[in-house]
């Protein structure tokens, strides 16, 4: 019989791939996603339809949901991928950010524990909690939290061990670090820059190759911040591996490069032959309260024991996104222009 997976954060960035990676692999996938008043099933589009994927809507914060969900569905894994992903965002809504982030992962732990204790859990950790502790950053790295986001992350870590070791639950943290793609939402700086990009493409191609003369400037704030960035399709593989070991455990999954955001500027605007300085204005107001200056991960362990490592390189990565959104905006400039 086929396994069955529950992805919270269904359609997100990661739960898209891991959707699709997921029924690759012949699972059946079931998907929360929250009520909405709008239609935000654009990354899971092409997988609405298919007789191995359902969608359910629940919300992770609300723990009879999620108790009646699980209790139903018995799931073999569950995913759980949802969060206020934003990190400047959870300054201006700590306590919603703590809710979804930290409560939500207790709801879905504590039903696991109860209800379906033979299901596998991942939690998705971030390189955020190691703050400002120096990189390279593994495992055994302090974690010096430094953003709302980071400090719920923390509890929700500490809640897979309370439960992974007081309850016996198979259940797994992903220390995942920055994992970009074509579907990364739209706030976050690194598509915020391919967007850009892409629009002033398509400008300059309608313009005989130059910028036209009234171009806004695009507005961002910490360019010296260094990340380590991979590909999401990477990162989703070393999720469900996690998942398949004889021991829950907790892995860092990193590509072990580090770059600022200066230099994927500098690489997105190279391929458009122009200098990202002409076009880019620092706003204070993207300065965060507290800044995480340096990450960059070491992920030996994911390598050792679960095999993990990234396929995708920085420059693809870059050039990956920045021609899936020069051919968006040149399908929606076309259209603008048709109609
Ligand atoms: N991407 C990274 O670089 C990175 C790095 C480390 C860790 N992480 C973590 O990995 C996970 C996936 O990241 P991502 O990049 O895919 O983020 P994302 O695109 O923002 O997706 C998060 C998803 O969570 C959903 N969600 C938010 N609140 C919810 C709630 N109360 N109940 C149910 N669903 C809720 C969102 O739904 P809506 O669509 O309705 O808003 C969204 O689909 C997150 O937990 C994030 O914190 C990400």
């Amino acid at each position: 019989m086929s396994k069955s997976a529950m992805l919270t954060g269904a359609n997100g960035q990661d739960g898209s791939y891991l959707a699709e990676f997921l029924l690759e692999k012949g699972y059946r996938v079931y998907g929360l996603i929250r009520r909405s008043s709008t239609v935000t099933t654009e990354r899971i589009a092409h997988l609405i339809g298919r007789p191995d994927f359902e969608l359910i809507t629940g919300d992770v914060t609300d723990a009879t949901g999620v108790h009646r969900v699980i209790q139903r569905l018995r799931p073999d894994e569950v995913y759980n991928l949802a969060a206020q992903s934003h990190v400047g965002d959870s300054f201006d809504v700590p306590s919603a950010t703590f809710e979804v982030n930290a409560v939500g992962v207790l709801n879905l732990l504590e039903t696991i524990r109860t209800e379906s204790p033979h299901t596998r859990f991942y939690q998705a950790s971030t390189s955020e909690l190691f703050g400002n502790s120096p990189p390279p950053q593994d495992e055994n790295t302090p974690f010096i939290p430094r953003s709302p986001y980071a400090v719920a992350k923390l509890a929700a870590h500490n809640l897979v061990h309370i439960y992974r070791e007081g309850y016996g639950v198979f259940a797994c943290a992903g220390i995942l670090f920055n994992h970009e793609s074509e579907r990364r939402g739209e706030e976050f700086v690194t598509r915020k820059i391919t967007k850009y990009l892409a629009r002033l493409a398509v400008a300059m191609e309608n313009n005989g190759g130059n910028p036209p003369h009234d171009w806004t400037k695009l507005a961002l704030g910490n360019l010296d911040a260094k990340r380590d960035w991979s590909f999401v399709g990477d990162m989703v593989r070393g999720m469900w591996l996690m998942l398949q070991q004889d021991q829950p455990d907790d892995f860092v999954l990193a590509s072990g490069e580090s770059h600022s955001v200066r230099e994927f500027l500098e690489l997105a605007f190279k391929s458009l032959g122009v200098d990202y300085r002409d076009f880019v204005r620092i706003d204070p107001k993207f300065f965060r309260p507290a800044e995480v200056n340096y990450l960059c991960g070491d992920a030996t362990k994911a390598r050792q024991v679960l095999g993990w490592s990234p396929r995708v390189s920085f420059e693809e990565l870059i050039t990956r996104m920045v021609e899936s959104d020069v051919a968006r905006e040149r399908d929606s400039h076309g259209l603008r222009c048709a109609s």
